[in-house]
């Protein structure tokens, strides 16, 4: 059999870096495969629903954790980052009541897919951003806190 085109394979271009953070990424990648298979597969809407509900629900802890740690990392566009959340919980809930009052397949496997794609077009498009930022944190982090006197018995780092 050949390989499903709209399985998205998760890959190291999608890590932030921190592991929780992308343990959670890692998860959705895999909760909407399922969502996606379950649409392609025509399965019920109630099981469609049943995977929305998981998605949403994990989605609401994961900004959460998300907008805890920006805030620790004193990320700079931690506000703008926090609004693009709220949005998007709001735009899930819109969607979600569009799915629940569809009743042709075709509709709510649409409306299904467009929460799908929220989702990753947040991820790629936003959460990239403080990866970035998280990256020149790091890049520029040894300099800054490196031992100019090495303690005796230590490795000089210079
Ligand atoms: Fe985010
Ligand atoms: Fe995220």
């Amino acid at each position: 059999m050949k390989d499903c085109e709209w399985e998205i394979k998760w890959s190291d271009t999608l890590c932030v870096g921190v592991p929780e953070i992308d343990e959670e990424h890692r998860n959705f990648v895999a909760r909407i495969n399922a969502l996606n298979k379950a649409v392609v597969e025509c399965k019920p809407k109630t099981t469609v629903e049943r995977l929305l509900d998981l998605i949403l629900m994990e989605a609401a802890h994961h900004f959460w954790h998300e907008q805890q740690l920006l805030n620790q990392w004193k990320y700079p566009q931690r506000s703008a980052h926090a609004a693009k959340h709220a949005q998007l919980t709001a735009q899930f809930e819109r969607v979600m009541k569009e799915f629940e009052r569809a009743d042709v397949s075709f509709t709510w496997a649409l409306k299904g897919l467009h929460i799908k794609q929220l989702l990753i077009d947040h991820l790629l498009q936003e959460d990239m951003k403080y990866r970035d930022f998280l990256l020149r944190k790091k890049q520029s982090a040894p300099k800054s806190r490196q031992c100019r006197v090495a303690r005796r018995g230590e490795p000089t780092t210079a």
